[in-house]
């Protein structure tokens, strides 16, 4: 039963009865053709006429480029019999799946109501284009001008009932020209996730053929990456080193940037029957699985690899923030969409092992002011690996790690890890109390805490210490000893992890949780055209606007609001994966 926050239920039904008379109530349930989660790519599961033309293909057909470092034999996707998992969402009970009592449905539209202006503007000032500037009101491209936020909205389009608007931004999707950009290469990573990952599942929600068509051709160019001496590809994509056969891996990548395809290349693969993709992605599992204990933290992999000599000695920097984040997160949704076939033992393993150590040795327990009643809290930190002292814990939060809730509940449902759903929820709350901490309500980027001892989880609070080490500064929250980075992107890692805690537990207060953290986000980032990034989250007051929208904001931020405030089987997480973009695939 919902916590109703009255003071706050009257003003939303208000704008609820005015959002029902723009827009509708209609939300889809997205036509799961069957809820069966074990059909084959053989099955054909989509059978409505298509709404969609597949005009002309991109200018360049990357599939018939000449592979200078072909291999000798693919490795095949995965088969065999699908394993029944354990379910990974909460028993709702029919009744309660279906449907959202007065409150939640008022917050719902809210958030519709966020991402209707939001799109609106991308499309009067900034259509085609990859990003809305959302203080100027105009356009900018750093993803190769092939409209990346649009692309990225797809599913969310789709998800929200915006019916019309999908099939018009579908169709100038399936439009696009990848053969045409100004630029000399894409990132690999970037376009991977956002393009890729938004063509699929906008495929696997409409079942439009041309949008499959589409991801093809965009999966052909980015295969193109892997044909280096070592088949591991590089950061950049160079059209014309591709074309030439000059590839070659990087030596200082972020580590999730060659690791996080997997989902994409194994979902096109479960599309198209085409072992080639899934092929390129295996020699990277390969290679991860060979070094898991070869690196200075054995058990995980540091924030850069070199890929060109396949070492991971090269760096002693431990995270599961920023450059190594997906790369764990991958591991456990691999095993999933791989429904835990003959294959992808070699996922859980990894999984299993790296989780050790990150619950050893990344995961912290900050010292706050709290009361008896309050939940426990988790953080994870950054370790350094030295020659003499061995590894070192910098107690530093980041918001790209937020994630870590998420995965690490997904991974205690699927593997049944108890402990597991206890750290999940630990690190999921944690976000949710930084968002709560701050004047704005939203988290920064980047910040410090002070770690209990590890023996000492939930230690006493100490004033003293916490001012001897930089705390006790007027514009900081306690707990905090500093806000590295204080910006908020619009990024969506916090509000991830809270739906997934509320879709696994179907507790009802975080829907509260999540409702706080929304309006902390509406009030400190609002602009005349739709929402900012800021500058920094501890000013009281009006905040300063960085005129920045990325792609995340609609694709993922916007949807997970949306979807916590769903009713639970819309996009149910027992029937679809979702990649680090917040693209659902489908479990097959
Ligand atoms: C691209 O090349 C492949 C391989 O030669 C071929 O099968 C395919 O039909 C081509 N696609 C287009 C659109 O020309």
């Amino acid at each position: 039963m919902a916590v109703i926050r009255r003071s706050r239920a009257a003003p939303l039904l208000a704008l609820a009865v005015t959002l029902f008379l723009l827009f509708g109530l209609e939300y889809s349930v997205p036509e799961p053709a069957s809820s069966s989660s074990h059909q084959t790519a053989t099955q054909k599961q989509h059978k409505p006429k298509p709404r969609l033309h597949f005009t002309s293909s991109s200018g360049f057909n990357w599939s018939a480029a000449e592979q200078w470092y072909p291999v000798e034999s693919l490795a095949p996707l995965p088969r065999g019999r699908p394993v029944q998992l354990p379910r990974v969402q909460h028993n709702f009970g029919t009744h309660h799946a279906r449907n959202n009592g007065a409150v939640t449905e008022a917050r719902r539209l809210a958030v519709k109501d966020a991402f209707v202006r939001s799109w609106e503007s991308y499309k009067r000032f900034a259509w085609l284009e990859d990003e809305l500037t959302p203080v100027t009101a105009a356009a900018k491209n750093p993803f190769g001008g092939w409209a990346a936020t649009m692309v990225d909205a797809l599913d969310t389009l789709w998800m929200m009932g915006l019916k019309d608007e999908f099939y018009a931004a579908a169709q100038a999707a399936v439009d696009i020209d990848f053969s045409k950009t100004e630029e000399s290469g894409v990132n690999l990573f970037e376009t991977t996730i956002r393009h890729l990952g938004g063509l699929l599942s906008a495929y696997d929600l409409s079942g439009e053929p041309a949008l499959l068509r589409k991801a093809v051709e965009l999966g052909d160019m980015l295969h193109m990456a892997f044909d280096t001496p070592n088949r591991m590809p590089g950061f950049w994509l160079t059209f014309e080193n591709a074309k030439n056969g000059i590839q070659k891996a990087g030596t200082h990548d972020p580590s999730a940037a060659p690791t996080s395809m997997s989902l994409e290349f194994t979902r096109l693969a479960q599309l198209t029957g085409d072992d080639k993709y899934y092929d390129a992605i295996d020699r990277i599992r390969a290679f991860l699985e060979s070094t898991q204990e070869e690196s200075l933290l054995p058990g995980m992999w540091p924030s850069q690899i070199n890929f060109a000599s396949q070492s991971v000695l090269n760096d002693n920097t431990f995270t599961i923030g920023a450059l190594a984040d997906s790369l764990y997160e991958y591991l456990p949704k691999m095993f999933v969409l791989l429904s835990g076939r003959e294959g992808s033992e070699s996922y859980e393993k990894m999984y299993r092992r790296s989780t050790e150590i990150i619950s050893d040795r990344i995961i912290f327990s900050p010292m706050i002011k709290r009361q008896p009643t309050d939940p426990s809290i988790l953080f994870a930190g950054t370790v350094y690996v030295h020659d003499e002292a061995g590894p070192h814990l910098i107690a530093e939060g980041q918001h790209l790690s937020c994630f870590a809730g998420g995965m690490f509940l997904l991974g205690g449902k699927i593997f049944g890890i108890k402990e597991h759903l206890k750290i999940g929820e630990g690190l999921a709350r944690g976000c949710g109390w930084a968002y709560a901490a701050f004047p704005t309500g939203v988290m920064p980027e980047i910040f410090n805490l002070i770690k209990c001892a590890p023996n000492d989880e939930e230690c006493e609070w100490d004033e003293a210490r916490w001012k001897n080490e930089g705390g006790g500064n007027a514009r900081l929250p306690s707990g905090f000893i500093n806000a590295r980075d204080p910006r908020y992107i619009l990024r969506p890692e916090a509000i991830e992890s809270i739906f997934i805690l509320y879709r696994v537990t179907g507790n009802e207060e975080l829907r509260d949780v999540a409702w706080d953290m929304f309006e902390g986000i509406m009030k400190s980032t609002r602009t005349e055209y739709a929402y900012s990034a800021i500058a920094d989250v501890t000013v009281e007051g009006e905040t300063r606007k960085d005129d920045s929208m990325e792609s995340f904001w609609l694709a993922e931020t916007l949807k997970y609001f949306y979807l916590i405030f769903s009713p639970p089987d819309v996009i149910s997480l027992d029937d679809y994966v979702l990649n680090t973009e917040a693209h659902p695939f489908k479990r097959t």
